[in-house]
């Protein structure tokens, strides 16, 4: 095996969405199956322990990719020359709570988090936020990028772009694989838009394939919206497995290029296209090039109710922003 390890720092990785997290990296499926890797877990002092029989699971699992573990409560070992940085470490919602109720608590943990990674990651670390509210940790972590690339800092969507395609692929009877171009703009909320209207099924427009343009423009995106809390009613615990999943989904996709044709939903800064305010961690449909670099996709046409939409999830993020306004300097 010659080429050399990629570092990949998780954080919360004894949490339930760490423990789903670990075992897919370690089994190559981000970097693929020739690629090995250090895993690099930080959890809180008094989830160490916990966090040690993570590291022993591992080891029993044998993975031939994984060249070093590191378990530590320590964030500047943790993101030392870190490639990728996977921020899950916080407080989940429990049932009656909206993600951004969070913000108080969670917000801080994000400049912390931020400043040892802008101390430690190699400068083009890229990193992910799934801690909630994620887009504005993102934001809050984002703001402490000194030396590393601010726009490497990133927020998943995949799970809410994942769940939309599984709702169409159930809605038209047809393998979840036919559903492409699904993007999810704006806030992981339930102001966020999953814009049916550009999504493709079978390589034809969904509003084609599924006539039902009611249930499309209604309970489609109230589902998709409010999956997350239909989840936490459901298990008594927020989604675990397949926001890992998504996890994974999302570092993977920019690590290489978009298959042609497709769409990868990503919370990235704004540059202002679509009208949403430069800066925002916002989700745009994206494309990622040769060099793992990633694209908004332009020229979509939004109509006048899409465009609401987009704008509304924005307002939201303005106003996520003000709240933490002292977190941000
Ligand atoms: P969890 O409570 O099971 O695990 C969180 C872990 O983080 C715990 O082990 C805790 O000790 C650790 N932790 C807390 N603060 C830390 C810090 N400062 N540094 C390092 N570790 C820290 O929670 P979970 O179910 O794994 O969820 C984690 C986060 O992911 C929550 O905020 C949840 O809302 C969010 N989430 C986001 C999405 C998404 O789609 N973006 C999906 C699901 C969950
Ligand atoms: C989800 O979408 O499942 C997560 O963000 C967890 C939550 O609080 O909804």
């Amino acid at each position: 095996m010659s080429k050399q390890p990629i570092r990949v720092a998780i954080t919360g990785a004894a949490g339930q969405i760490g423990y789903s997290l670990v075992f897919p990296i370690a089994a190559g499926h981000v970097f693929g199956p020739d690629q090995p890797v250090i895993l690099q877990l930080l959890e809180l002092p008094v989830a160490l322990g916990a966090l040690e029989g993570v590291k022993m699971e591992l080891l029993d699992a044998a993975f031939p990719l994984v060249q070093d573990i590191v378990a530590t409560d320590s964030a500047d070992t943790a993101f030392g020359d870190a490639d990728l940085v996977l921020l899950v470490g916080s407080k989940p919602r429990g049932p009656g709570m909206e993600r951004a109720d969070l913000i108080r608590e969670n917000g801080p943990i994000f400049i912390g988090t931020g400043k040892a990674i802008d101390a430690n990651a190699k400068a083009d670390v890229k990193v992910v936020t799934v801690g909630n509210p994620c887009n504005t940790n993102c934001l809050i972590a984002r703001a402490q990028a000194k030396r590393t690339n601010p726009l490497n800092y990133t927020a998943m969507t995949r799970l809410d772009q994942n769940r939309a395609k599984a709702q169409l692929a159930g809605k038209a009877g047809v393998p979840v694989a036919s559903v492409t171009r699904m993007g999810i703009w704006g806030n992981h909320s339930p102001t966020m838009y999953p814009d049916f209207t550009h999504a493709l099924i079978g390589g034809k427009k969904a509003t084609d394939a599924i006539s039902d343009h009611a249930w499309l423009d209604g309970p489609f995106i109230k589902t998709v919206q409010q999956r997350g809390k239909a989840i936490i009613d459901a298990r008594g615990k927020s989604s675990a497995a397949s926001a890992a999943w998504a996890a994974i989904d999302h570092a993977r996709d920019w690590h290489r290029p978009t298959p042609q044709g497709e769409w990868v939903s990503m919370a990235i800064t704004s540059d202002g296209s679509y009208d949403v305010p430069e800066g925002l961690i916002y989700s745009f449909p994206c494309t990622v090039d040769e060099e793992g670099q990633y694209h908004i996709v332009q020229g979509i046409e939004l109509d006048e109710k899409a465009k609401a939409r987009v704008k509304a999830s924005a307002d939201e993020l303005i106003e996520e922003r003000d709240t933490v306004k002292d977190l941000l300097g």
